[in-house]
């Protein structure tokens, strides 16, 4: 599972109502598996007739796609719900139906339309062609037999329309859902459900509809992608062969893989195949063994360390993101001084650091949380702090190297800027005219702005 998280992505287009004129928009919390579940609900969706929209005032169904890996993430999402009905019933305009989707609707099912919360549709993850029937009938005043629909169905691999909705100039295409690694703090296991695959057919089909819809790039999506097994027979390094091999991909991202499946046959492929872009978001979570054995993360700090440095001998420009959780249950000063160390040795472009978060059930809600959360908030700081000062060493020595990627998007700032993204992760602003998405440039580093380097093309 990745730590791009907690960004609030909203997915819209305006497409004419063709059916019953029902306006829906989708608001999506968590990691990037949520982003194409979205994805796959608005094909859903518009397959039935519905229209979809751009912002949430517009709509007469408002979706939440939640996430239950912290409990911060659920708090904002029930908040969220409070405040959609507020600003209605103040503007005097008729409420929505609010429906949540995703890990939240898994964990909480039913309890989520007690308590007040004014909800009236909860959907969970392997649920959501259950969507336009229900839907059907709640905009037309009809009672639904079930407002509640979970439960896990390893037969359900939901696909988005691709043409649709490509993320960064990538698409997001899943490989497979849920997770059997049961890492002791960890919700997504009960949430998302066992491992289950998608067929390669299925995935090389797809892939091939985003090259048809013009697309060039595909980011193959997992809450464990290097624990990809078809049929015991064929692995993640062979389905990247595969995906390689399609007409029409130039580049292959990943996300999210274990450091545990790190196998050097994985890196060498990864290596070697061109279209397989250099960069590895290889989570750590802690850099003490102790810890790690708790966690049961089935690895250790010297093994992490060897899986970076294998890496970087066999392919060529890799760069590394991890994620961090601080605080776990019996973490003492020295165990996170060992997480320190790490930050210090990988020198990571990126990393996402959390305060471990009691999550129910779990096996880690069984021990004592005895760092306080003052403790926890501290170290946070600390690690954030540490990452900041080693990667701003490691920016400034880049400036001044001549960098290719693909302009991705406008940039936020300045005016009139593209974004632009290297294959191993690196983002860069360049100013320009001319410039279009998806176009290869080359230009000089000038500088740099936290993770953003600012580029120039030299006269
Ligand atoms: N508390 C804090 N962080 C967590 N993560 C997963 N579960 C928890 C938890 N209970 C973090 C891990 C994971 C990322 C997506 O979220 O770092 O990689
Ligand atoms: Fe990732 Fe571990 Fe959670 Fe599985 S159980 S999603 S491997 S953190």
């Amino acid at each position: 599972m990745s730590g791009f998280q907690g960004e609030l992505t909203e997915l819209g287009r305006a497409t004419p109502a063709n059916g019953n004129g029902c306006n829906v928009f989708v608001e999506t919390y968590g990691c990037q598996m949520n982003v194409y579940d979205s994805q796959a609900i608005f094909g859903l969706l518009q397959r039935a007739g519905f229209a979809t929209v751009q912002s949430e005032p517009e709509a007469d169904v408002v979706l939440i796609n939640t996430c239950s890996v912290r409990e911060h993430a659920e708090h904002r999402v029930l908040s969220r719900v409070g405040e959609l009905r507020r600003k209605r019933e103040l503007a005097g305009l008729p409420q929505p139906i609010i429906g949540i989707c995703g890990c939240m609707a898994e964990r909480m099912g039913d309890d989520l339309q007690k308590n007040n919360h004014r909800i009236d549709l909860v959907v969970g993850v392997d649920n959501y062609d259950t969507l336009p029937g229900l839907l059907g009938e709640l905009t037309g005043h009809v009672e639904p037999v079930q407002r509640t629909v979970t439960g896990h169905r390893s037969e359900a691999h939901y696909v988005a329309p691709p043409e649709l909705y490509p993320v960064n100039n990538s698409h997001l295409v899943t490989i497979h859902k849920g997770c059997d690694y049961k890492c002791t703090y960890c919700i997504v296991p009960y949430t998302r459900g066992p491992q289950s695959e998608k067929h390669p057919d299925q995935i090389l089909e797809e892939i091939r509809t985003v090259v048809a819809a013009g697309g060039s790039e595909v980011t193959l999506l997992g809450q464990n992608v290097t624990a990809y097994s078809w049929q015991q027979d064929l692995d993640f390094a062979a389905l990247l062969e595969l995906v390689a091999d399609v007409p029409g991909v130039e580049r292959i991202r990943f996300l999210t893989g274990h450091p545990r499946d790190m196998h050097r046959h994985l890196m060498d492929a990864i290596g070697r195949l061109d279209k397989v872009c250099p960069w590895l978001h290889i989570p750590i979570q802690s850099g003490s063994d102790r810890v790690l054995r708790r966690m049961k993360r089935l690895y250790t700090k010297a093994e992490y360390l060897d899986v970076v440095s294998y890496a970087r001998k066999v392919i060529p420009g890799v760069t590394f993101s991890s994620d961090f959780i601080v605080g776990f249950p019996g973490e003492s000063e020295i165990d996170f001084q060992d997480t320190l160390e790490v930050v210090r040795e990988v020198k990571y472009d990126q990393i996402f650091s959390f305060k471990y978060s009691e999550r129910p059930g779990v096996p880690a809600a069984r021990l004592d949380d005895d760092v306080p959360v003052e403790e926890k908030k501290r170290r946070l700081a600390e690690l954030m702090a540490l990452q900041e000062e080693t990667w701003n060493r490691e920016a400034a020595a880049l400036v001044g190297q001549m960098w290719t990627g693909v302009v991705e998007a406008e940039a936020r700032r300045p005016a009139g800027a593209w974004r632009v993204r290297t294959a191993n992760n690196r983002k860069f602003v360049l100013g320009g005219d001319g410039i279009v998405v998806g176009q290869n440039v080359r230009a000089k580093i000038t500088g740099y702005r936290n993770t953003t380097f600012l580029a120039e093309i030299p006269a």
